[in-house]
């Protein structure tokens, strides 16, 4: 025979549960990532050469090869019941407010407009004519979301924006952003970040360059702050150490870093970055350089001349623009370009991860989408911050 308080007690413990379980339907499922953040620049040694344009020889390419999956993480508004008793508190929005894969789907007035694939193809063309479009845009995206987060900063026209501070001076491939936001004005006007526009042209450059093929977040909105004063990006004469302290005062591990410094598998870097690296008698001479690549880039980078000319920063000249891990196995061979990426095969805190990347093109290829997705994903402005700027060079 069942006691019948119990009874009645597991019944009104049953109907709370219920109670409880509903008036938590609703809430948002957002992607994890969060808003805003520190923007503050760290305090760290950084590079201000004035540099120029440079020559940029542009190599072969091949088919992308990744196979990441779109993660599901668009939330589904749920339509709450109605409440059983008064709700205690007020409801919380259904509305994402961070980062999330296909941000756009359904936002231009003609719905079935996808946005985001109609830029991936101006993407491909503008690859197709210059492959050297990969690196830049690459660079473009680093130096963009290292100061003030992923907000399009570096885009502003103007005296003293960040676009006119030393290590911006070489940044190029301004003229496919603006392609782009040309297109997503046409079709899908004030919605699309010109913030979105790098991310997507990252993305898709990458994969194209036969690197992985993640998914890209989006959602990002434009920043309202472009000063010359707060690019603060690490110089290539740092430390290991020192480079290690910049990432992580952006949140970066060690083992992000050195990947993140793998995209230096593509693109070149100019003279005044590795000339003392070549000659002895300098301050940077470097006796364990590979001598026959000495050899061949002294006449590239002559003594005591400032030679506006450039090399690969990848010397395995049949992957020089393509995203692979063969970078890693270069500075393993001793025929790193920069200091820093010479440096990171020498130093005990990083041989680990660069043995690792060199050994596995598998898990360069994950490791740097994870990465990416990171870096893209950096203070960026999201929800009503920011604006959606008109014309990605200067604010509205
Ligand atoms: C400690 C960190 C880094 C330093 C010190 C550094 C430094 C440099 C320097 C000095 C150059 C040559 C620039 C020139 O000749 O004008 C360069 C080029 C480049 N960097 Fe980095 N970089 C760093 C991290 C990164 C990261 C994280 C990325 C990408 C996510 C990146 C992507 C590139 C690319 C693609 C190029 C070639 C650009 C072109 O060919 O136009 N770099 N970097």
């Amino acid at each position: 025979m069942k006691f019948p308080v119990t009874s009645i007690l597991v019944r009104v413990l049953a109907l709370t549960m219920l109670i409880l379980a509903l008036s938590h339907v609703g809430q948002s499922k957002g992607s994890g990532w969060k808003q805003g953040g520190s923007k503050s620049s760290h305090g760290h040694k950084s590079y201000g050469s004035t540099h120029g344009q440079k020559s940029h020889g542009s190599k072969g390419r091949h088919v992308g090869r990744g196979n990441n999956k779109p993660p599901k993480n668009i939330p589904t508004p749920i339509t709450p019941s109605p409440p059983l008793s008064p709700p205690s508190s007020p409801p919380t929005p259904t509305r994402p407010s961070g980062l999330q894969v296909g941000f756009y789907k359904g936002l231009c007035p003609n719905k079935l407009v996808d946005i985001e694939a109609v830029l991936e193809i101006k993407v491909q063309e503008h690859f197709r004519k210059d492959p050297t479009i990969l690196p830049a845009i690459l660079r473009m995206q680093f130096h963009d979301c290292f100061v003030h987060g992923c907000d399009a900063s570096i885009l502003i026209n103007g005296l003293s924006t960040e676009k006119t501070a030393g290590p911006n001076l070489s940044v190029r491939g301004y003229e496919l952003i603006d392609a782009m936001k040309a297109i997503a004005e046409a079709q899908c006007p004030g919605v699309v970040s010109c913030a979105d526009i790098i991310a997507i042209a990252t993305k898709e450059l990458i994969k194209l360059g036969g690197g992985p093929n993640y998914s890209v977040q989006t959602g990002r909105r434009d920043g309202l702050v472009s000063r010359a004063q707060d690019v603060n990006l690490p110089s290539p004469f740092l430390t290991v150490s020192e480079t290690i302290s910049a990432f992580s005062a952006k949140r970066f591990t060690t083992e992000e870093m050195v990947i993140l410094l793998g995209c230096h598998t593509v693109g070149v870097s100019s003279c005044a970055f590795f000339q003392d690296r070549l000659y002895q008698g300098t301050t940077q001479f470097d006796p364990i350089m590979d001598p026959t690549l000495r050899q061949q880039l002294m006449p590239t980078c002559p003594k005591g001349i400032t030679a506006n000319n450039s090399t690969f920063l990848d010397q395995n000249p049949r992957s020089s623009n393509i995203v692979d891990n063969s970078f890693f196995n270069q500075i393993q061979k001793q025929r790193g370009i920069l200091p820093i990426d010479q440096a990171l095969a020498r130093d005990p805190k990083t041989i680990p991860f660069v043995q690792q990347f060199a050994q596995s093109a598998s898990l360069f290829n994950t490791k740097l989408a994870n990465a990416m997705v990171k870096l893209q994903a950096l203070d960026v402005l999201t929800g009503n911050q920011g604006e959606i700027r008109k014309t990605c060079s200067r604010f509205n």
